[in-house]
């Protein structure tokens, strides 16, 4: 059996083409396939506004530029994600607030966020960053409610989860990153996510202003709007008008541009986007009923409606060993992830073992099964047999 490993990109004769395409055209960057691919993506999430970015962790970073974190300020988020989740308050010099998981979701345990809230007068905390983590949605719905009384800002940090949605009190569903209930939301194009471009990013928002923030931040923080000028015509080099080279850096942003055949060979995944999350629905079904009731399996919630499957996770018994034996079959799972509040980094600030004891549990135990829509039926039933030969030899 060839190497299995646990995520991986699926590249088409048309998206080669289509970046081919883009490859010979005048843009390289900074060309239409941007818009495009932004418009075609604030329809696919059912947001107003999308911004295409180098990759997520630029995403996150304008967003708590944009959001106005500074030094001291604090934020929340869950010590179960990828270390970029938190360090984007870091890079505005915020301090980062991390609040356990609930065993059950693995999400941010909202009800232990509200104590973080009610334990502190108003504006302690500036926002809140719930992750919608292996592709299952944060009902955030609750996640607003709950920031607007203690004014808090909210981004969703949507990585894993594009095309996952749930439902709201109404039982409306409400797709990841529609930007009904968050301010912000971020995805990511790196090539074991949904969709591939390399690299690559996404903020989507329904807000105009943080919008436009956002376009700013991402080029230097310069527009080229001559009703929003400071400087005047004559400084410019102007008579009657600014000419026509006239822009001004208003803001201090960064160089987080996509570039146009990342633009095209996301455009070309996207189209296949809803397919992609069929398939990891199937492969979820099939490693549940695969495992249903086994009692090696710890952690195997039912399949859920809305969940986007970016990761296929359960917490297993003997994990080391089962990691280990799947790597000499040729399987290659991952841990997701090791707390972020034990790196050694986070620890400098003070966190430690025993802060967050559902987390910690679950790095103990979790492991992520091959997922991917290219894995085959046949790859996929390998995978299960080999994880019941490995438990029936030792139980
Ligand atoms: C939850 C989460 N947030 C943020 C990121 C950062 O995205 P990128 O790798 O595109 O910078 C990732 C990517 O691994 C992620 O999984």
């Amino acid at each position: 059996m060839k190497a299995i490993p646990y995520g991986r990109q699926n590249i088409t004769e048309e998206d080669i083409q289509l970046v081919v395409e883009t490859l010979k055209s005048d843009y390289l960057t900074q060309g239409p396939k941007i818009a495009e691919f932004e418009e075609s993506f604030a329809k696919y999430v059912g947001s107003k506004f999308a911004v295409a970015l180098a990759n997520g962790t630029a995403a996150l970073h304008l967003c708590t530029l944009a959001l106005g974190v500074k030094e001291g300020d604090k934020v929340i988020t869950t010590p179960i994600t990828f270390a970029a989740s938190a360090n984007c308050i870091r890079y505005c010099g915020g301090e980062v607030i991390f609040s356990d998981i609930d065993p059950e979701t693995y999400l941010l345990d909202i009800n232990k966020v509200r104590k973080l809230l009610e334990s502190a007068p108003i504006g302690t905390y500036k926002g809140i960053i719930p992750v919608d983590f292996a592709g299952r949605a944060n009902d955030l719905e609750a996640f607003r409610k709950l920031a607007d009384e203690y004014d808090c800002w909210l981004i969703e940090d949507a990585c894993h989860a594009p095309g996952g949605s749930f439902k709201d009190a109404s039982n409306t569903i409400q797709l990841c990153g529609n930007g009904n209930f968050a301010d912000l939301a971020i995805f990511s194009f790196h090539p074991v996510k949904h969709i591939a471009a390399g690299e690559g990013g996404m903020i989507t928002t329904n807000d105009k202003a943080l919008y436009q923030k956002l376009l700013q931040l991402r080029t230097h923080g310069i527009i080229k709007n001559k009703n929003l000028y400071t400087n005047t015509i004559q400084l410019a080099g102007g008579t009657n008008e600014y000419p026509g080279w006239y822009m001004e850096m208003q803001d201090l942003g960064f160089n987080y541009r996509l570039t146009d055949f990342q633009a095209a060979l996301g455009m070309s995944q996207l189209s296949r986007a809803d397919e992609g999350v069929k398939r990891r629905r199937d492969i979820a079904s099939n490693y549940f009923n695969a495992f249903k009731g086994k009692p090696f399996i710890k952690g195997q919630s039912e399949l859920i409606e809305g969940h986007a499957f970016h990761l296929y996770i359960v917490e297993v018994k003997d994990r080391l060993e089962l990691y280990n034996h799947l790597r000499t079959k040729n399987i290659f799972t991952q841990i997701h992830y090791i707390p972020c509040h034990l790196m050694p980094y986070y620890r400098e600030f003070g966190w430690k073992e025993g802060d967050f004891p559902a987390s910690e549990n679950y790095y103990k135990h979790c492991i992520s099964l091959p997922m991917y829509p290219t894995l085959t039926d046949e790859e996929q039933a390998y995978v299960i047999r080999e994880i019941h030969t490995f438990y029936s030899e030792k139980y």
